[in-house]
């Protein structure tokens, strides 16, 4: 296929798991159970669906409309009580729900039953803001507790959150507010990042400017910095709207297909698109994935180290987990502030059994040497999970060979916001093959197909597509539902198109090879190419941009940009810098092109579209292609 360009290193080699985890795994028999979940979908989801709590159980697992789907049909529920006061209940109230940790090795543990207090204290502040179901409310937060407790307390309500990246800059953030009519924005005075405050009450008083609908700022005020007098009718102290509520506060009650979030990511076009999850298909998957992928125990103690920002915060800090009734380290910071062992620290200090990060944090952290990790005790590393983007075998080695000490299993887990929870991943219980993510999860069917929807043979490359529907699917695309509908026209056959390369072996392992589309993986951070275009020509001196993705060691891919000047304007060091800066205005830090070079022209098809892959290419010094439909 046109599009591979990469050979990648593939290592045949199986890696066993060791007999301890074969004995404790909750799923030992992968096969069957993924026959019963395709051949018997109805039977499998009740049975787990009915390990959670609902208030009234669903007359119907599955209506599939193509492409529309909902699951759990008329199950009333309330993600919040699944993951909070059914523990309580449980005899759980006094255990840990959450150990957060900041760069300086400050700690503050929240049990069960605290978490659940803080809940509903700050829901009925919600409530007392005038938040009711359906609502929605922006969260721009650092990745503590705190942020969590804003994402519960609005399912509790019914309100429909949407967390916002705190990397992410005032323009971006404006974006998402004014896309979702956010009526509340919940913040913080900052959030700390190698031992910088970094402020965020003030982007978030700059990207409300001129929206109206938003009533209301919350702020949580860190170190009481804020002046008495600051706050008002529209900046509201999150302490003190804790401290002043009940702590009663009944669950919401809500319908499998009532919205639990909107979560924006990148797509292919300029804006990015608000994907919409909803309540009883999300949350059972979240629950059955979490607990089989990491082998959740009544004693796990687990550590993502994600931030609450992506899906994988969602998904894996804040809900899966949390359905379990798990133990999770959560922290405030970098991998490398103050020393590149911190993690290792931390894993060594709490006995962290499950462990799962990004290949970008693993390529980084290779570089600082073997002898960091090793100065540390990590033997109570049972599985370590990776996420985000292709793991490559030198780094999945080193990952099992120095962190998990040739005794924990690696899980390559491949999902996407849209999937909402694990899709393709290796399980504990039977052997991975670095850079191979492994099979796919219980109800889920993919296929490798070419552009028409052919099946192709065994280890060739084509697209990944998802032949049915799945629990925890996006169920449309805020506002945009024929943005939504794409997913599953892309491809001839009714199937879901993921956007990813990918081929499948003889043992139905699945590799995935990274985007089809022009979307950007960088530091596992999805970066649709057309939004840091759109991004640069917000510049004065620029007229047009073209930006592509580069093989990078340690991130996966860096952003190259390519830009046309407008008449009068000259090339210069200071120019580049300044529209590094514009993009850093608009869209945050993590979209800021690594390099920027001034050129006359850019390779167009005659229709007027920018042909990214001949650029790309060219900068490689790879075949052009096909370049038959050129302009010039
Ligand atoms: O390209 C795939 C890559 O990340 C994309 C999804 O990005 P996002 O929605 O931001 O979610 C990231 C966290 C789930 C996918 O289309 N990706 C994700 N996990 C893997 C991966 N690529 C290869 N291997 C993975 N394990």
């Amino acid at each position: 296929m046109e599009n591979i360009e990469k050979v990648h290193l593939v290592v045949e080699e199986k890696f066993y798991p060791p007999k301890e985890m074969l004995e404790e795994c909750i799923v030992k028999d992968y096969e069957s159970m993924y026959k019963k979940s395709i051949e018997n979908p109805d039977e499998f989801w009740s049975e787990i669906a009915s390990e959670l709590y609902w208030f009234k159980k669903w007359d119907k697992i599955l209506e599939w409309n193509f492409p529309y789907g909902k699951w759990f049909i008329n199950g009333k529920t309330n993600i919040t009580y699944n993951c909070l006061d059914r523990h309580v209940k449980n005899g759980k109230r006094n255990k840990v729900a959450y150990i957060y940790v900041d760069e300086e090795g400050n700690e503050k543990k929240y049990t069960y039953g605290e978490l659940l207090e803080i809940v509903n204290k700050l829901a009925n502040g919600l409530k007392s803001l005038g938040v009711s179901k359906g609502d929605r409310v922006s969260i721009y937060m650092p990745n503590t507790v705190e942020a969590i407790a804003s994402m519960l307390a609005c399912a509790r309500i019914g309100a429909i959150h949407s967390v916002v990246f705190a990397g992410f800059s005032e323009g971006a953030l404006k974006l998402r507010i004014d896309d979702a009519k956010a009526k509340v924005v919940i913040t913080a005075t900052y959030t700390k990042r190698r031992g910088k405050k970094i402020p965020l009450l003030p982007v978030v008083k700059d990207a409300v400017k001129g929206l109206d609908f938003v009533k209301n700022i919350v702020v949580w005020d860190r170190d009481s910095d804020l002046d008495e007098g600051e706050f008002d009718s529209f900046l509201v102290d999150f302490k003190k709207l804790i401290d002043n509520s009940s702590s009663e506060c009944q669950p919401e009650i809500m319908d499998s297909e009532d919205p639990l979030f909107i979560l924006y990511t990148s797509g292919t076009t300029g804006k990015p698109k608000g994907v919409l999850h909803t309540t009883g298909g999300y949350m059972v998957n979240t629950y059955l994935t979490t607990k089989t992928v990491f082998n959740i125990k009544e004693d796990t103690i687990y550590w993502c180290t994600a931030d609450i920002g992506w899906i994988t915060g969602h998904s894996y800090i804040v809900y899966g987990p949390l359905a379990n009734a798990t133990t999770s380290v959560i922290m405030e910071g970098v991998p490398v502030y103050p020393h590149p062992g911190i993690w290792w620290e931390y894993v060594q200090k709490y006995r962290v059994n499950v462990f799962y990060t990004a290949p970008t944090a693993i390529r980084m952290l290779m570089r600082f040497g073997e002898e960091i990790p090793a100065r540390y005790d990590l033997s109570s590393l049972k599985i370590l999970g990776s996420v985000g983007e292709p793991i490559n075998p030198e780094a999945w080695l080193w990952y099992y060979k120095n962190i998990g000490r040739e005794k924990a299993v690696v899980v390559d887990t491949w999902w996407q916001t849209e999937t909402g929870a694990h899709m393709i991943t290796t399980l504990p219980c039977y052997p991975a093959k670095p850079g191979k993510a492994g099979k796919p999860l219980f109800g889920v069917e993919p296929a490798i197909v070419d552009k028409e929807g052919k099946p192709l043979p065994p280890n060739t490359v084509g697209h990944l597509v998802i032949k049915r529907p799945w629990p925890s699917m996006l169920r449309t695309c805020w506002g945009e539902p024929e943005r939504y509908e794409k997913y599953w026209k892309e491809i001839p056959g009714n199937v879901y198109s993921a956007g990813d390369l990918a081929s499948i072996d003889e043992d139905g392992y699945i590799m995935i090879l990274g985007r089809s589309d022009d979307v950007l993986s960088v530091a596992g951070h999805r970066i649709g190419n057309a939004e840091v275009e759109s991004a640069i020509v917000e510049h004065p001196a620029v007229a047009e941009a073209a930006v592509i993705g580069k093989p990078n060691e340690i991130k996966g891919e860096s952003i190259k940009a390519f830009v046309i000047l407008k008449a009068g304007f000259i090339p210069s060091d200071k120019l580049i810098e300044e529209i590094k800066e514009t993009v850093r205005e608009v869209l945050g830090a993590i979209a800021v092109p690594d390099e920027i070079e001034f050129v006359d022209k850019l390779p167009k098809t005659r229709s007027g579209k920018i042909m990214r892959r001949v650029l790309r290419a060219k900068e490689l010094g790879q075949e052009l292609g096909d370049i038959s439909t050129l302009e010039d």
